[in-house]
Formats: structure tokens, sequence, C-alpha cells
């Protein structure tokens, strides 16, 4: 058993489309606990900051541009395995190729719009929470 963290982000896309309630009942629903939430408005830099790890991709600019386009939710999620959890409850970054049931599969716009994000290792979540939550 391994208690970890992740953050979770429902996105611009998801916020706008009055899907919130839904994502967090689905994390509810999965026994992952919330420890921490506020929505937020990204700027451009602080989207580019948080995604730096994509600098170089050429979806970078289209990325951060949506990402400081309208009000997120920040959550911070515990639990065993939390992290892999979290990414499963998600899908692949691609609805298209999301498993049935899945928020990204269910709810998604496109591989862009995504609707929600998911730190991918211990390593991201070490730089992605205190990112957002000071002191966590
Ligand atoms: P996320 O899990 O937040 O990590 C990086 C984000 O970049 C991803 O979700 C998508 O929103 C976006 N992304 C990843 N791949 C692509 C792509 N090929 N084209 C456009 N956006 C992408």
């Amino acid at each position: 058993m391994m208690t970890e963290r992740t953050l979770a982000i429902i996105k611009p896309d998801a916020v706008e489309r009055k899907l919130i309630g839904n994502i967090l009942s689905r994390i509810e629903e999965s026994g992952l606990d919330i420890i921490a939430l506020r929505t937020a408005s990204l700027s451009k830099e602080e989207a580019e900051g948080f995604y730096n790890v994509h600098a170089h991709r050429p979806f970078f600019d289209s990325l951060t541009s949506y990402m400081s386009s309208g009000p997120v939710v920040l959550a911070v999620l515990e639990g065993d395995n939390v992290i892999s959890k979290w990414r499963q409850l998600m899908g692949a970054t691609d609805p298209k190729e999301a498993e049935e049931g899945t928020i990204r599969r269910d709810l998604a716009v496109d591989k862009e719009k995504n609707s929600v994000h998911g730190s991918d290792s211990p390593e991201s979540v070490a730089f992605e929470i205190p990112y957002f939550f000071n002191g966590l």
C-alpha cells in the first residue's frame, strides 16, 4: 500500500460546459480523497511554467493559450496509488483512444481539449502540487 498525492485539473473546456460536478463526483465515487480544491484563471505565463516540460512540442503554444482561456479547477487527490488510479479514471490523452467509462471518453472534446489533467509520475507530482498549492 502506497498513499500518494496527485494534482488534478479540470480544464477550461469542462468548466465551460458545467462538468465540474460530474468530474468531482467521479473522483469521490472512485474512493479518492480530495484534500485541496480551488478555482483559478491561469495567465499564459503560469500555463507555460506549468507545462514547461512540453515547451519544445509543436502544440505548446496552442495548449498554453487554451489552458489560459478560461477558469480551471485545481485539486490535490490523495489515496493508495492515486497517481495511477486518477490516470485510469481520466483515460488516454486522446478521447478517441480512451477506454469506455473514462472521463475523457465520456466528456472530452479532442486531444487538446481533453477536460482533465493528472500528474504522470511522483517527480511530476513534486513539481505540480507546490506549483499551485503553497505548502502542500
Ligand atoms: P495533459 O495530460 O494535461 O498533458 C499535456 C497536454 O497537452 C495534454 O493533456 C493535452 O491537453 C495536450 N496535448 C497532448 N498531445 C497533444 C497533441 N498531439 N495535440 C494537441 N494537444 C496535445
